[in-house]
């Protein structure tokens, strides 16, 4: 993947970036503790897209007992930040992992991509999926211009709202669970 190269980690996450190590910190320490919440222990986290590796990172020092596996489909964050050569849209794990990362990489992919990611993040997932990714919305209305990369696919929240539901529920935040997955109460998920 020529496009994920020195350049362009330099230009997303220098000093006006997307996000650093310790705003992930904030984010990963949330979700592992509202996994906890709801009985959910953490012992196995899949970082796809792993990029950096910040949330692979955090799990490693703040909770050195979890096993974490990171993937990306990067020759250079693979050769740079030591994941496993990966592409979401055609690798599906053999085993299931109690946490799936999927931070900000989707959007990088073509509709069918998506399409089979969600797929095998489903086979992934265990108990909870932290997704995060713009929609059409987010690129016209929320997203700072000079610090996020435009070169994506920019989709309705309806078409991942569609296409994730025949696996998911959304909880809010960024977290999905299995459509079999913890009983939550009315007003904590959505339907
Ligand atoms: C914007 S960066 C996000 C990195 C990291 N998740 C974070 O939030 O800091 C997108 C990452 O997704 C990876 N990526 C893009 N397409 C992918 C695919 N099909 N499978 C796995 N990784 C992919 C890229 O190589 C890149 O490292």
């Amino acid at each position: 993947m020529l496009k994920f190269d020195t350049a362009y980690y330099q230009r997303f996450y220098g000093d006006n970036g997307a996000h650093d190590y310790e705003r992930i910190a904030h984010l990963a320490t949330a979700v592992h503790h509202l996994a906890a919440w709801w009985d959910i222990r953490i012992a196995s986290v899949l970082d796809v897209g792993s990029g950096m590796g910040m949330w692979r990172d955090w799990y490693h020092d703040s909770y050195p007992n979890v096993s974490v596996r990171s993937i990306d489909v990067s020759e250079h964050a693979c050769a740079t930040w030591n994941h496993e050569r990966r592409d979401i849209a055609s690798w599906r794990p053999r085993g299931k992992f109690d946490l799936v990362v999927c931070h900000s990489v989707l959007q990088y992919l073509d509709n069918a991509s998506v399409v089979q990611a969600f797929e095998n993040l489903s086979a992934a997932t265990r108990h909870v999926m932290y997704l995060e990714l713009p929609t059409k919305w987010d690129y016209e209305n929320i997203v700072d211009e000079d610090a996020t990369d435009l070169q994506v696919y920019q989709r309705s929240a309806q078409w991942y709202r569609g296409h994730l539901s025949k696996y998911f529920r959304q909880v809010g935040a960024g977290l999905w669970v299995p459509l079999n997955g913890v009983p939550m109460y009315e007003l904590e998920a959505c339907k």
